[in-house]
């Protein structure tokens, strides 16, 4: 019998990061660690870190600050608790991290979760860990799959990586290439979550839909094959992807959107900004009207889409006639609900060395794009009033005798519902909207 040790993980950043912190907890498991929610008394935290912007990725900085008393005190009463680094910020900078932060012992790249086990044994006799190799085997394989019960709602990476290189990204330094799981891996996965109570899969990639896995007939299958392969899963009732490319969008995938009743009305798909100018500065590889015409098409194979994207403002060499293009094609597309962020120079990356845009014309370029958005938002959630939407439930709400769940269009939708409800796709008739959230009334 192996001793129980606490295991403490924070996740930053994307949902991909989620399912990783997820997977790493799985293979912690095995070596005795128990899940714990905070990080007093921990034997083992893992920061897995998020290094998109600057904003990201200083923060693991302080939360390092945070740590070092714990581990201290740790200490003094006789204990050890081995501190790890994870994610990109890990991959990004590596062994640099332990210079600035002395008190880290483990510094371990997205592709090595699966040796995480044997870092964390080596460090405890407290030689510095540092893996950030690209290794050739998919570390999923050598994670055992979780056990028990899971919530109704989860994540599975199906692809990882990406191949685009756009101006202002750091994923291809950090996530390495495109590379896509096999078919069959995941149909096992998903056919093992929904025995244990999951209803609802999104498929997580940074590049989702260039998604290319071999498939049970050695050829290589697209993401609308996968969706159509794992909605014939009994049990699974939603579908859903994230993060997608515009040039990657395929015939496939759009005529799933009209034809697979699993595949949820909802996309991300980041257009970035509404200048061709900056698009081509960008390195997107497609125009304007490229998106435009596309979400054409995707609307005609599915006209109640809810469609959501990626703004960036800034963007070096953006003038405010560049911005205006992205103000009115969000204006033209419409937005069910967007991000959007201020261009942050990020190192190695082509464009952290453009003439940048000064930090006062980003922020109110910034705040105005933002009013758009949120006034498109709320529309689009006050629309929903008094429509009857399929919400599965997914937990307990912050009142009593409330749950929260999703509507196919992913608003975090309020109802008075009992506790067992929890995993069911009820009707709902929704009375109210704010910005963030509906409100719904079970329908019998
Ligand atoms: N600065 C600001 N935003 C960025 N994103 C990616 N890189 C940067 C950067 N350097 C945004 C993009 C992407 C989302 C995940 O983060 O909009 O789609
Ligand atoms: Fe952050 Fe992107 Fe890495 Fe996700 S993939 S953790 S968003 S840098």
């Amino acid at each position: 019998m192996t001793e129980t040790k606490k295991l403490y993980v924070k996740t930053y950043g994307c949902q991909m990061n989620v399912y990783d912190s997820e997977r790493m907890t799985d293979a912690m498991a095995a070596d005795g660690y128990v899940a714990v929610d905070t990080p007093e008394d921990a034997d083992l935290v893992i920061l897995n870190t998020c290094h998109i912007r600057e904003k990201a990725a200083e923060k693991v900085y302080s939360e390092l600050g945070r740590l070092r008393p714990l581990a201290e005190a740790k200490k003094k009463a006789g204990g050890q608790m081995v501190v790890g680094v994870a994610g990109c910020v890990a991959q990004a900078e590596g062994a640099e991290i332990v210079k600035r932060a002395p008190l880290v012992d483990v510094v371990v790249g997205p592709q090595a979760y699966h040796r995480l086990p044997a870092l964390a044994r080596d460090a405890r006799s407290g030689a510095k860990q540092i893996e950030t190799e690209f290794p050739a085997e998919d570390k999923f394989d050598h994670i055992p799959a979780p056990k028990g019960r899971r919530a109704p709602a989860a994540f599975l990476t199906v692809q990882e990586g990406c191949d685009k290189f756009c101006a202002f990204c750091v994923v291809p330094y950090t996530r390495g290439a495109e590379v896509s799981r096999p078919v069959e891996k995941l149909v096992a996965e998903a056919r093992s979550m929904v025995a244990n109570g999951v209803v609802e899969i999104t498929l997580l990639g940074q590049n989702v839909n260039a998604y290319h896995g071999v498939g049970p007939d050695g050829s290589e299958w697209g993401l609308g094959r996968l969706i159509r392969a794992l909605s014939e899963i009994e049990g699974l009732q939603r579908l859903r992807y994230t993060t997608s490319h515009p040039n990657d969008m395929d015939a496939e995938l759009i005529s799933a959107h009209g034809d697979v009743p699993e595949l949820m009305p909802y996309l991300h798909l980041p257009v970035q900004a509404g200048s061709d100018r900056v698009l081509k500065a960008m390195n997107r590889k497609h125009t304007r009207d490229d998106y435009h015409r596309l979400i054409e098409r995707i609307r005609n194979a599915q006209p109640d889409l809810a469609l959501s994207g990626d703004f960036i403002v800034g963007f070096p060499g953006e003038t405010d006639a560049d911005f205006q293009e992205t103000m009115s094609l969000v204006r033209d597309i419409g937005y069910a609900q967007a991000f959007s962020f201020k261009y942050s120079p990020r190192p190695g990356t082509p464009a952290a060395e453009g003439a940048q845009v000064p930090e006062e014309a980003k922020a109110a370029r910034l705040a105005e794009l933002q009013d758009l958005l949120s006034a498109q938002q709320i529309a689009f959630n006050q629309s929903c009033i008094g429509q009857t939407l399929p919400v599965l439930l997914e937990k307990p709400g912050k009142e009593a005798g409330q749950l929260v769940g999703r509507s196919p269009f992913l608003q975090p939708t309020h109802v008075q519902a009992s506790a067992e409800q929890v995993g069911r796709i009820v009707a709902a008739e929704i009375v109210g909207a704010t910005k963030n959230s509906l409100a719904g009334r079970l329908v019998a």
